[in-house]
């Protein structure tokens, strides 16, 4: 099967790649450019392991192309710390309430969660477990998630981040 080249901005760096028009955008980060922060938890669109932030609105990579990515801006997981490694303050509350245990599915929770956050910056705990809804955790419970993304969100309203 030919290769096509493809140009897009990954966490504010141009990358370029090469892909089969059957990869997905999961296959060309994990596989292709060796991004693993982004899982593989079905491969179907069902577990959200692998949310990231195509032009501004989370999608599943698994359900994307990577030819069609092409010119697009892709935010994921390894953006979210600073340059400076600082932690992002959700990654920061997912460690400071103890929000995950296998950590599978956190990267996909904390990629969706400062989505929802930018868009709604002091949601409810209603909104914020109906804003993860899509991505599935075998092992918190959730309680724990929606507390740090609650506290996380406090602190970013409080420090104007
Ligand atoms: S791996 Fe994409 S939704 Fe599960
Ligand atoms: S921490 Fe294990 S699946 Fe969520």
């Amino acid at each position: 099967m030919s290769r096509h080249h493809v140009t897009a901005t990954i966490n504010g760096d141009e990358v370029e790649f090469s892909c089969t028009t059957d990869q997905t955008l999961l296959d060309v980060l994990r596989g292709e450019l060796h991004m693993t922060g982004t899982k593989n938890g079905c491969g179907s669109g069902d577990c959200g392991a692998c949310t990231v932030v195509l032009d501004g609105r989370p999608v599943n990579a698994c359900l994307v192309l990577g030819v069609e990515v092409g010119g697009a801006t892709i935010e994921t997981v390894e953006g979210m710390a600073g340059k400076d490694r600082k932690l992002h303050p959700l990654q920061q509350k997912f460690l400071d309430h103890a929000a995950l245990q296998c950590g599978f599915c956190t990267p996909g929770v904390l990629v969706m969660a400062k989505a929802l956050l930018e868009k709604n910056p002091n949601p409810s705990e209603s909104e914020v477990r109906f804003g993860l809804a899509g991505n599935l955790c075998r092992c918190t419970g959730y309680d724990k998630i929606v507390r740090a993304v609650l506290d996380a969100a406090a602190e970013m309203r409080a420090s104007g981040s």
